[in-house]
């Protein structure tokens, strides 16, 4: 039997919990249109709910383009990878691609060839005979030129979006602006997981995409749908668990879906089939995890400042939402002074150790969390 608790990559179909509303706003969006910031903090199901959303649109309907800016670190790879994404969205065997690639980019040549499956994958160079036609305009005009070619409706989704203020100049970020701004009829998602970052962006009156559009933070999944799924997967696969230790579980990991699924696997595996997950499971389970991580949090809890690694604790050890700024966590903790809480919270904000959250400070890796609380 396969343990059903999957992490690490995009999930869906029967691996995908919950996450109803989240998906119809998505898709209420998309049909009016919107240009929609969604972020999160990292691994918190962005890419995957998005990846669902769009695959439930009706094919007939609309054309999807989901692009990755992962790799990309300027205005070239940038444009290159829109090409090979929007060619790609549009047409499915050899020759569509090609004949897509050339009619919409006069600047690019297009190479097809065909990955492990057999399935065609484009790749493009420049044509450096005609270095006149401005390339960045003519990939991010494709879009609406497409969905008017196609009769269909277009939704463009921009993954890891924050990438783009790596690149050497704000051009993409500019030229991006003004050409939506025309593109009524095209759906817009950028998603991130710098949620300062993203949030930076359409909240920064100084930057390009400054008020561009209306944005959507991702939250976290309530225990209510975490017992549904936990308890059906343990079920279908001969296995209990029951509604305590589940929320025991959730407990732990916050509702976050990558820490609550990653708990999950190895307490899945610790019960035998037929038997039941007990409450030292839980813990037995979380050491194993803690264990495996712990020369990583041990090197990262090393290179840190006396004064952050006391705000850590109090984090860690306080109910959400605790203001660190407060008088009483100051003097509880030995920070000294609000001054040496702002320098704390600035370099672990810079690191991505510490999110701000509602208000108050999360730790986004809940397992850190944890080591953290168990060697107090
Ligand atoms: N709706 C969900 N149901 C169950 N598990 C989920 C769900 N969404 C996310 N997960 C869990 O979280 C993991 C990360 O999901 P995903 O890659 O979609 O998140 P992300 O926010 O895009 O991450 P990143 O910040 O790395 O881009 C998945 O591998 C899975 O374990
Ligand atoms: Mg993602």
């Amino acid at each position: 039997m396969r343990n059903p608790f999957h992490y690490g990559g995009v999930v869906s179909g029967e691996s995908f919990c919950n996450r109803t509303r989240e998906a119809a706003d998505l898709r209420r969006s998309i049909e009016n249109a919107e240009k929609l910031f969604v972020y999160s903090e990292r691994r918190l199901g962005k890419t995957s709910l998005i990846r669902k959303v769009l695959a439930d649109l009706p094919e007939d309907e609309y054309l999807t383009v989901y692009i990755d800016l992962w790799p990309t670190d300027g205005e070239t790879s940038f444009v290159l990878t829109c090409a090979k994404a929007f060619s790609e969205a549009m047409a499915s065997n050899t020759d569509k691609l090609l004949h897509t690639a050339k009619t919409f980019f006069s600047r690019l040549v297009p190479s097809v060839s065909a990955n492990d499956d057999g399935k065609p994958v484009i790749t493009f160079g420049f044509d450096q005979k005609r270095p006149d036609v401005p390339l960045l305009e003519e990939v991010l005009t494709m879009p609406a030129k497409a969905a008017q070619k196609e009769g269909k409706r277009i939704v463009v989704v921009f993954d890891e979006f924050q990438q783009i203020l790596e690149y050497e100049s704000d051009t993409v970020e500019r030229l991006l602006r003004s050409t939506i701004q025309h593109q009524s009829d095209v759906a817009y998602i950028f998603c991130g997981s710098r949620k300062h970052l993203i949030r930076q962006m359409f909240m920064d009156s100084q930057r390009p995409m400054y008020r561009s559009g209306a944005h959507y933070p991702l939250g976290l999944i309530a225990e209510d749908h975490w017992q549904l799924f936990i308890t059906e997967k343990f079920k279908e696969t001969g296995k209990q668990i029951r509604p305590e230790t589940i929320s025991e579980l959730c407990t732990l990991t916050e509702g976050h879906p990558f820490y609550t699924q990653h708990l999950c696997h190895p307490l899945w595996e610790l019960t035998e089939t037929g038997g039941e997950v007990s409450s030292d499971m839980i813990q037995q389970a979380t050491g194993l995890l803690l264990e495996r991580e712990s020369y990583a949090f041990m090197n990262l809890w090393d290179s840190l400042t006396r004064n952050a690694k006391r705000l850590l604790k109090g984090v860690a050890a306080e109910p959400a939402g605790t203001q660190v700024f407060s008088a009483e966590f100051i003097r509880k903790y030995q920070l000294g002074s609000s001054s040496n809480v702002q320098r704390a919270v600035d370099l672990l904000l810079k690191k991505d150790i510490l999110d701000k959250e509602d208000g108050g400070m999360v730790i986004p890796d809940r397992f850190f969390r944890l080591w953290i609380n168990s060697k107090q």
